[in-house]
């Protein structure tokens, strides 16, 4: 016999306004507090819209894979300013579309290729080292975000972004600021109209585009043999022989400018916050690096054996993923978790509240790296630890990512310890990624003061 379909619970909230201002006065707190007191599956409204916070690794499955098709992406990435930046660029585009994108691109991420790119992390990261002076204070968020767009433009635009390296960098800057931290109201005026604040993302967004088309121009004209991701994505071809577009190349580089350097640098600045709150950690990450490596610097082929520091990675986006939060609409009524799905609502499924579930982790809050070794981590279901997201969707730079989180902090580990400033304050800040609204802040000491 078919069951009929469950009704879905939630908390209360305010006519015509339903739980927005709850949610948008502390969202991380309002989802595990949903999570905690609705279980599974949790009905929210914001204005028109219909929302269903889903908490269980099943479910999140059931809508990233075995019934991806009747989803796409949740209104949230459907915003002006996100249709204006990241155009029918990978991260949101749909259809088949995006899947011819997505196999004409994913060439440019295999494993091989992307182990080219493992000396300019190095390289770049060692260069930021030797700027450093020993015993002074940083903002080491800061500092990330520097290296990773370093990183991602050489190894995207290669040379060529190095003369526009600074104007990139600042109009990048501004442009993510802008696009991240909007939200709630002032998305939802933007829609209706272009807003002052608007006009000026255009303004950066136009200089932008100016420079990356001239580097498209620039390298069609001189093709060449490189190995960056540039001449991959001009160079590869269709089924049927077709290439992609300017205005295609430029949506993808832009894609993966925003996609490829925010989030890795989240990652190790948030890395460095729990190393500098647990010595004992430290202390082994350390262990690891000197018995692995002595004094030569890291390279790819490092990697297999810098196990523990893997575990550090994969530790702290448990605690802190970059990505705290994705979501999907559904194009049609349906079920998920024998729950009934209304056409149009919008599926929300946070990192955040996943991995901080104590039905999968023990003893949720600590930061135990070691857990990753643990029988418990082994049976753990997929969709409990989804940092990448998952199914067709999956982040296609995941690779590169780990790659790059893990050799730059190898690189700088063996160099230098970064101590926490005593008594800052830290405020995790759910914009698009979740990022420190402070800043994090370290004194600089390096190795040769002091032994391990
Ligand atoms: C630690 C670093 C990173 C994290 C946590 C992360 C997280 C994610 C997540 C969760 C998604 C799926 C979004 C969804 O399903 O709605 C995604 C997609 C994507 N990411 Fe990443 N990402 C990271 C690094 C990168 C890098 C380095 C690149 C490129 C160089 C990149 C490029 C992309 C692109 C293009 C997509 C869209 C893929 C598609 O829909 O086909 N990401 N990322």
């Amino acid at each position: 016999m078919m069951m009929p379909a469950q009704k879905v619970s939630g908390p209360k909230g305010k006519l015509l306004f339903g739980n927005y201002f709850e949610f948008d006065r502390d969202p991380l707190n309002f989802i595990l507090r949903c999570s905690q007191d609705y279980g599974d599956i949790v009905r929210l409204k914001a204005f028109n819209l219909e929302f269903y916070l889903l908490n269980h690794p099943d479910l999140i499955e059931e809508v990233l894979v075995t019934k991806n098709k009747i989803f796409i992406k949740d209104k949230g990435l459907k915003t002006r300013s996100s249709r204006r930046l990241f155009g029918q660029g990978l991260l949101t585009s749909e259809g088949d579309f995006w899947l011819r994108q997505r196999r004409l691109s994913q060439p440019a991420f295999h494993k091989e290729r992307i182990a080219g790119y493992g000396a300019v992390m190095v390289r770049d990261t060692t260069r930021m080292i030797n700027q450093w002076k020993n015993g002074e204070v940083r903002d080491i968020h800061a500092d990330m975000m520097r290296l990773t767009l370093g990183i991602v433009a050489e190894t995207l635009f290669g040379t060529d972004a190095t003369a526009n390296a600074e104007v990139v960098g600042n109009a990048l800057e501004i442009v993510s600021e802008q696009f991240s931290s909007q939200g709630g109201i002032s998305q939802l005026l933007d829609n209706l109209f272009p807003t002052p604040n608007y006009l000026k993302f255009e303004k950066v967004v136009q200089r932008l585009d100016e420079i990356i088309y001239q580097i498209i121009d620039q390298r069609r004209a001189h093709a060449g043999d490189r190995d960056d991701l540039l001449s991959l994505l001009l160079k590869a071809r269709d089924d049927d022989g077709s290439r992609m577009s300017d205005k295609q190349l430029r949506d993808e580089l832009m894609t993966l400018f925003l996609a490829g350097h925010e989030t890795t640098a989240l990652t190790l600045s948030w890395t460095w916050l729990v190393l500098g709150q647990h010595p004992e950690v430290e202390r082994k990450l350390f262990e690891e690096i000197e018995s692995v490596l002595g004094e030569r610097m890291p390279a790819v082929a490092d990697l297999p054996r810098l196990q523990y520091t893997d575990m550090v990675v994969k530790e702290s986006m448990r605690l802190y993923p970059p990505a705290w939060m994705i979501g999907r609409e559904a194009m049609e009524d349906c079920e998920i978790g024998g729950c009934r799905i209304p056409k149009g609502a919008q599926v929300l499924m946070s990192q955040w509240s996943m991995h901080r579930n104590p039905g999968y982790f023990s003893d949720p809050i600590r930061f135990h790296p070691e857990r990753w070794q643990m029988e418990e981590s082994k049976r753990l279901p997929k969709y409990a630890y989804f940092p990448f997201g998952g199914g067709p969707r999956l982040c296609i730079g995941n690779a590169f990512a780990m790659m790059e989180a893990n050799l730059i902090l190898a690189t700088i580990a063996q160099k230098c310890r970064l101590e926490l400033q005593p008594n800052q304050k830290i405020t995790p800040m759910p914009s698009i990624t979740l990022r420190p609204k402070e800043g994090i802040f370290v004194t600089v000491r390096k190795r040769q003061e002091f032994k391990v």
